[in-house]
């Protein structure tokens, strides 16, 4: 199997439910983050990971992510005639010409595992990554570069994980690992969304995902779990019968952007961040302390 992993698969169907009324009739994956929508960084991280195929499995309403990467002529002429260069450049190359977007619609939200196995027939035997558009996460190197580093030493799945608190691990798939060593240990068990008092761990999963193809044929397999969904996390724990799977602990800050608080904390750091106006912004937030 290839030790590259050039296939980025962005499950994109959900409704994100935890944040409406903003995203009743727009995608949570549109909501932007200082001036780039989530999708957009999603997208930059893969690219910079090395993928050149972005998969993107839709639903209903999520038209305005195909419209968003698609070329908008009419606007790129009228940004030309008007002299406005700086925005004329910030939507040309919003995915570089030598990359392929590709959209499958998931036809029922079946859930997260259902929504991966939709993307089988454009990913075939590669290995690729999952990415969850709502788990921002600043790093440098990017997340997926380090999992990307993980996989090729490994040749096998890698998981992004962290610490959660305890009584959160009903959020998140919880990750059981045998030992760690420089961040990657490897999974001895995994369960999707435990009861605290169930949960064999607090290592909870974030939204990205190298997977070997043969997560597929566990995905075929699997019937519905937590939720009445179909869960990757179940797929994943049946991988494990046949391969070895290793769980990362990222460098990096998470941001959970498919909830209120966790997408305020990530644009007022990303804001103070930002290279035109982090400075004036942080001095802004000073005066409001005072
Ligand atoms: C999904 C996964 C879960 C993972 C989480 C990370 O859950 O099912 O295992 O921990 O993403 O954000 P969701 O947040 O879609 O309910």
């Amino acid at each position: 199997m290839s030790s590259v992993v050039k296939v980025a698969v962005f499950p994109v169907a959900g409704r994100g439910t935890r944040f409406l009324p903003a995203t009743k009739a727009s995608p949570k994956e549109m909501l932007p983050v200082v001036d780039k929508p989530l999708i957009q960084y999603a997208v930059e991280e893969a690219l910079d990971a090395g993928a050149s195929t972005l998969v993107f499995v839709t639903g209903r309403s999520k038209r305005a992510i195909e419209d968003h990467f698609d070329k908008d002529h009419e606007l790129e002429r009228e940004l030309e005639a008007s002299g406005k260069k700086e925005l004329l450049e910030s939507i040309r190359q919003l995915v570089p010409g030598w990359a392929d977007c590709i959209y499958i619609r998931q036809s029922a939200p079946l859930g997260l595992g259902h929504a991966v196995l939709c993307a089988r027939p454009v990913v075939g035997d590669r290995p690729f990554f999952v990415h969850l558009a709502d788990d921002l996460i600043s790093a440098e190197p990017s997340c997926l570069k380090q999992m990307q580093t993980v996989y090729r030493k490994e040749g096998a799945s890698v998981l992004a994980v962290q610490d959660v608190p305890r009584d959160q691990t009903d959020k998140y798939g919880i990750a059981e690992v045998k030992s760690f060593s420089d961040q990657v240990g490897e999974l001895a068990s995994i369960v999707e969304k435990p009861s605290p008092a169930q949960a064999p761990s607090t290592l909870g999963v974030v939204g990205r995902y190298v997977l070997t193809p043969g997560i597929f044929d566990q995905l075929e397999k699997i019937g519905r779990g937590a939720g009445g969904e179909i869960q990757l996390t179940d797929g994943i724990s049946r991988l494990l019968h046949s391969q070895k799977v290793f769980a990362y602990q990222f460098d990096g800050t998470r941001y959970d952007c498919g909830d209120k608080l966790g997408y305020l904390k990530a644009t007022v750091e990303l804001a103070c961040a930002h290279p035109q106006f982090g400075a004036d912004f942080s001095e802004y937030l000073q005066s409001l302390k005072t």
